[in-house]
């Protein structure tokens, strides 16, 4: 069988040869277009294949140019003109978003449980999820939260979700990151705009807000494997306090051997687990749904200790609480 690498260099090959030998002598116009697809896959050809997804090709050109390219002419100018800049900003980097908005459908769970709390994030980014307390929601028309806070979430809900009444008190907030981003870091901050698509502005000046508030309440996020610290970190929480462990888009980067690693030692430790991740992603979560997804589901599945409560959206902004979801606490 003939492996990717070879794939993509034959198809390079044959675009360039469309390119030259079918197009030329016709159409010149064909001719550039073949030739601009063959010199960006040559490019993608070039680099280990981990680093040739689309997003973090598409962000690295937003961030070296301030914005995305304006058309395909653009991204091929880029794409050949900067390729050392560029193929060293896609080894350096990864996609790593960080969205704040996605604590509105954690704070729900959170608040439910015995407070104080101390949370820890598996998979945190730049810790912007670790501030639930500090955030504004408006869950629907009810308001909950600092109403000063310069974050303040909007959330849809459906179903009975126990909207608090106020946000839970948080005395320690600490994570794991293979590659931890400081949100005091204007570089790192610029590379988490960078990973935002046109389209979704809204997410810029949340971002940035969160940033802020993380940069001046600093957590602690080691740098590691969240299997492998983990239990370390748990160790280092407060006696008095009640730990929660809690993880957004982050356990489908796993293969499934580790994700099943983490869901036993989770399961295993004096702490209270919060997932929100992709339908399919927790396979013995998804089993104790009322009812099978559907195959199309894009929401994420909220859950507390491995029984479901609620589909959210990925992104944030909405909570449909799953009718048959057990009590909180
Ligand atoms: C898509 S981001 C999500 C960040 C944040 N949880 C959020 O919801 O905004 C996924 C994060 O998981 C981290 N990650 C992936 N695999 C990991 C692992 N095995 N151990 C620790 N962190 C990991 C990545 O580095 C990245 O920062």
């Amino acid at each position: 069988m003939r492996s990717l690498d070879e794939e993509l260099t034959d198809l390079a090959d044959h675009y360039r040869w469309f390119a030259q030998v079918e197009a030329a002598p016709v159409s010149p116009r064909y001719a550039q277009l073949a030739a601009a697809v063959a010199e960006v896959l040559a490019f993608l050809g070039t680099l280990p294949r981990p680093k040739r997804q689309a997003n973090l090709l598409l962000g690295a050109l937003q961030y070296l140019h301030g914005g995305p390219p304006a058309d395909g002419a653009q991204l091929h100018e880029r794409v050949t003109g900067d390729a050392d800049r560029l193929r060293a900003t896609m080894l350096a980097r990864a996609t790593q978003t960080n969205e704040a908005a996605r604590c509105a459908a954690l704070l729900p769970v959170l608040a439910g449980l015995p407070g104080p709390l101390a949370l820890i994030e598996v998979g945190a980014s730049a810790g912007l999820c670790l501030y639930p307390d500090r955030y504004g929601y408006a869950y629907d028309d009810v308001r909950v939260g600092p109403a000063s806070s310069p974050v303040q979430l909007r959330c849809a809900v459906t179903g009975r979700v126990p909207v608090p009444t106020e946000v839970p008190q948080v005395v320690r907030r600490a994570g794991i990151d293979l590659n931890p981003l400081d949100p005091a870091d204007p570089a790192d901050v610029a590379w988490l705009q960078a990973l935002i698509w046109p389209g979704m502005e809204e997410r810029r000046d949340r971002l940035t807000a969160a940033a802020a508030i993380a940069a001046r309440e600093p957590a602690e996020i080691r740098r590691g494997d969240l299997v492998e610290q983990l239990p370390g970190l748990v160790a280092a929480m407060p006696t008095e306090a009640t730990v929660v462990v809690f993880h957004t888009a982050v356990l489908a980067y796993l293969p499934a051997p580790a994700k099943e690693a983490f869901a036993e030692l989770v399961t295993g430790l004096p702490v209270r687990w919060v997932s929100q991740e992709g339908v399919g992603v927790l396979p013995a979560v998804r089993e104790r749904l009322p009812a099978p997804p559907a195959d199309d589901e894009a929401r994420f599945l909220l859950a507390l200790d491995g029984e479901p409560l609620a589909y959210t959206a990925a992104h944030g902004g909405r909570i449909d609480w799953l009718p048959a979801a057990a009590a909180l606490g």
